[in-house]
């Protein structure tokens, strides 16, 4: 990472920790490696980003419609779905100090790129290739192992009351579009859909990461936004074209700016895939895949088929063809999303007086909090009355946050650093005009709004 990359990240690190939008896992136990927590504002900012999802895919498409399958599945589904036999990573232990690394992550930190879909062998051959320049991250020596694929499902002992691991193991879910497939015939049933249609999820995945790295970005537990639409084979490729031009769209929709936005082809696809790209960000640390869209031919549908024993082909009432729908797949991280977001709206300035403040740029509609509330002062009880009834008042629509602590200038300070595009400030003034002081995160600039005119306000500018 080059030094300007280093030191955003590293203040995004700090700042997401300060201002509580993340924590690291189990602090108190000296962490716990890939897992994070989301604080108080951060599951705000999450739940916005899931909001966004939810509607531009599932409130928006007609033929969209959502599920909530369960973490837990039939153990079967993973064998079926090829994670039990294929879902892996390249992985070598460091001979010297025996720490164990991801194999195509040494590779790139040396300017060598491996695709994922390639065999232990040819992965091998790389890492052989470039034994010299291969360095041990912990301990800094060449002197790696073989790369030995590393199964990434995560397994658990639920139901297993012997504890004999012979026992068939069952998972905690590697995606959730597994829960999709496996409910295809169920949603069929119970809903006016016909294919083309889709379904869409929000939900935990798991997977056993073996490097912990950049932040957020490569996590062990985490949140999945995937939508999977099941069509007719001869339209599959135009659908594909068509959901590659939406998702662009939508992530200029999310404020993502497009120089930070580029595509990625995978050239080497998997057998049963017809197409894969990614939408790559700019994260602090490269541009990187944010989501995958893949046209996944019949594979899915056909592997439960096979596996579950039941038919899930689909019969078409106007034409009578019978065929296994194909699957256009999109496939998004919550947290990705929440650090490209993040990234794009952190903004260091320099003011007038020749301070300096940061302040986060969300778009309004991704705010953790949208209306910072304040009295000018904490002690004269009529001010802190008047605030808070704004507050009753303007929360019944908006995450609203009260603040008498400090002075107006610390208040500011604090809600930029949280990204509140709004900020309310009640004076002596208030009490005779019935006018607050709004002053806009942005452009810090000030005006005066009659109390009874700020709901028709935010609502007009907070789109
Ligand atoms: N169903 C297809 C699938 O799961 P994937 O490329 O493995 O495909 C899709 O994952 C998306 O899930 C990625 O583009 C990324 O946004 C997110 N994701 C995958 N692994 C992740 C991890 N370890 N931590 C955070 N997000 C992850």
């Amino acid at each position: 990472m080059e030094k300007d990359s280093e030191k955003l990240m590293q203040n995004l690190v700090a700042l997401s920790k300060r201002r509580g939008l993340i924590f690291p896992s189990s602090e108190i136990y000296g962490g716990f490696a890939a897992v994070y927590d989301y604080g108080s504002y951060g599951v705000e900012l999450a739940n916005n980003i899931k909001a966004a999802w939810w509607k531009a895919m599932v409130q928006k498409n007609e033929n969209i419609v959502g599920l909530d399958s369960s973490i837990f599945m039939h153990p079967k589904i993973w064998e079926a779905s090829g994670h039990v036999s294929g879902f892996s990573d390249p992985l070598a232990e460091c001979k010297e100090c025996h720490f164990r690394a991801r194999v195509d992550h040494l590779l790139e930190d040396v300017g060598v790129f491996a695709d994922e879909k390639m065999a232990e062998d040819e992965i091998n051959k790389l890492l052989v290739d470039n034994k010299d320049k291969v360095k041990c991250p912990k301990c800094g020596k060449s002197n790696f192992s073989e790369a030995r694929n590393f199964n990434l499902l995560v397994q658990s002992n639920l139901g297993n009351f012997t504890g004999d691991w012979n026992e068939e193991p069952t998972y905690l879910r590697g995606e959730t579009c597994q829960g999709i497939y496996v409910n295809f015939k169920n949603v069929l049933d119970s809903t006016r859909v016909k294919v083309p249609f889709g379904i869409a999820q929000i939900g935990k995945a798991f997977r056993n990461e073996i490097t912990a790295r950049q932040f957020i970005f490569r996590k062990r537990e985490f949140e999945q936004m995937e939508m999977q639409m099941f069509v007719h084979p001869d339209t599959a490729m135009e659908v594909y074209e068509d959901w590659r031009a939406k998702r662009w769209q939508y992530y200029l929709d999310l404020g993502l700016k497009e120089e930070n936005l580029k595509w990625h082809q995978h050239e080497n696809l998997v057998f049963y895939a017809k197409a894969a790209w990614d939408i790559e960000y700019k994260f602090p640390f490269g541009f990187k895949e944010l989501e995958g869209i893949h046209a996944r031919g019949d594979y899915d549908l056909g592997q439960h088929s096979k596996f579950s024993g039941k038919d899930l082909s689909y019969l078409d009432q106007k034409t009578n063809e019978r065929y296994l729908p194909n699957v256009v797949e999109t496939s998004v991280g919550v947290d990705r999303t929440f650090l490209a977001v993040l990234t794009e709206a952190y903004t260091e300035e320099k003011l007038e007086d020749g301070n300096e403040r940061v302040v986060l740029k969300f778009p309004k509609k991704l705010a953790p909090i949208k209306v910072a509330i304040f009295p000018l002062l904490k002690n004269k009880p009529e001010l802190v009355k008047k605030a808070r009834e704004i507050f009753e008042n303007l929360s019944d629509s908006w995450m609203c946050e009260f603040d008498d602590n400090g002075n107006i200038g610390k208040r500011y300070r604090r809600q930029d650093e949280i990204g509140t595009p709004y900020c309310l400030t009640v004076d002596f003034d208030s009490l005779e005009d019935e006018s607050v002081t709004v002053r806009d995160r942005d452009t810090m600039k000030q005006e005066r709004i009659e109390i009874k005119n700020l709901e028709g306000f935010l609502v007009e500018n907070l789109k």
